[in-house]
């Protein structure tokens, strides 16, 4: 008991003189050291640099990444690259090389912390939609995609449909094709909008990896209309 007074008694001085420390003119900023890639880090860094874009819910003008669909899928190589260099015109490089403010070891680190908090296991591949598409590319028919639209996405995307129409010109030249594919693979379950696999109208078992290519190729003929 005695032990555990001495050692509260002395831990509350201690307080007191950083407080007054931190009062006195000039004194440099008590803070909390915080380890690269530790939690605290991951979190910090997250909230400052990232969660104004990618929140859950009407506040996140982009994916949420605190999404464990997303890490399932998303490979880490690529989501590394997207950090450093961006992607499309909305979402900005934060590589130190090229004006960011990280280094490529704090971007692994970001990458890996965010992983081991939201989406278990890294992996390289693809293991969800294998074949011809990869987060990378996207190749798709768009002729066959206009009839995937027509089926899976009118209903909500259509004219008039209670979802955002998708096919505004506007809208897509802010979004680039890798954006869109993922839009449509990993959805936003939390606006209601659908995952790739999950039932559509007249597709009760969501859509192939084909289906997901062709829309995408649709999508981005409009954008150039
Ligand atoms: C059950 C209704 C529903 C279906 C079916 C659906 N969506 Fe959506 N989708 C939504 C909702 C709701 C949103 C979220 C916000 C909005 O745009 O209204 C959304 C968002 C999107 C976005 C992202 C918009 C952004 O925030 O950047 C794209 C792209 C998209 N859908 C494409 C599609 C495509 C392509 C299909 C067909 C394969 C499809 N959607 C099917 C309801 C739906
Ligand atoms: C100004 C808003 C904004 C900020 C800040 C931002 N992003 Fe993004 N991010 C976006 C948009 C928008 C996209 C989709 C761009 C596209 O495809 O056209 C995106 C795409 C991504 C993707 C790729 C998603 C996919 O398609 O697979 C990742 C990963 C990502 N951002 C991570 C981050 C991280 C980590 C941070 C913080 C270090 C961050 N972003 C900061 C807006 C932002």
């Amino acid at each position: 008991m005695m032990h555990l007074r001495v050692a509260s008694v002395f831990l509350c001085a201690m307080l007191a003189i950083v407080v007054a420390c931190e009062r006195l003119p000039g004194a440099p900023k008590a803070s909390i050291p915080v380890v690269v890639g530790s939690p605290s880090w991951t979190l910090a860094t997250f909230n400052t640099n990232c969660r104004g874009c990618h929140s859950q819910g009407a506040e996140g003008a982009a994916l949420p990444l605190v999404n464990p669909g997303y890490w399932k899928i998303a490979n880490d190589d690529q989501i590394t690259k997207v950090i450093a260099l961006g992607q499309g015109v909305s979402m900005p490089g934060y590589l130190d090389e090229n004006g960011g403010p990280f280094s490529a070891d704090e971007i692994d680190a970001l990458v890996k912390g965010m992983r081991s908090m939201w989406g278990g296991e890294p992996h390289d591949g693809n293991p969800v939609l294998p074949g011809t598409i990869s987060p990378t590319l996207v190749v798709g028919d768009a002729v066959a995609g206009a009839l995937v639209f027509e089926s899976a996405c009118a209903n909500c995307h259509g004219a008039n449909g209670p979802a955002g129409s998708v096919t505004d010109p506007m809208y897509l030249r802010l979004i680039s094709d890798q954006g869109l594919w993922s839009a449509v693979v990993y959805g936003r379950s939390e606006l209601g909008s659908p995952p790739w696999n999950s039932p559509m109208p007249n597709h009760p078992n969501g859509l192939t990896p084909t289906e997901v290519a062709d829309v995408v190729s649709w999508l981005a003929t409009k954008r150039t209309q």
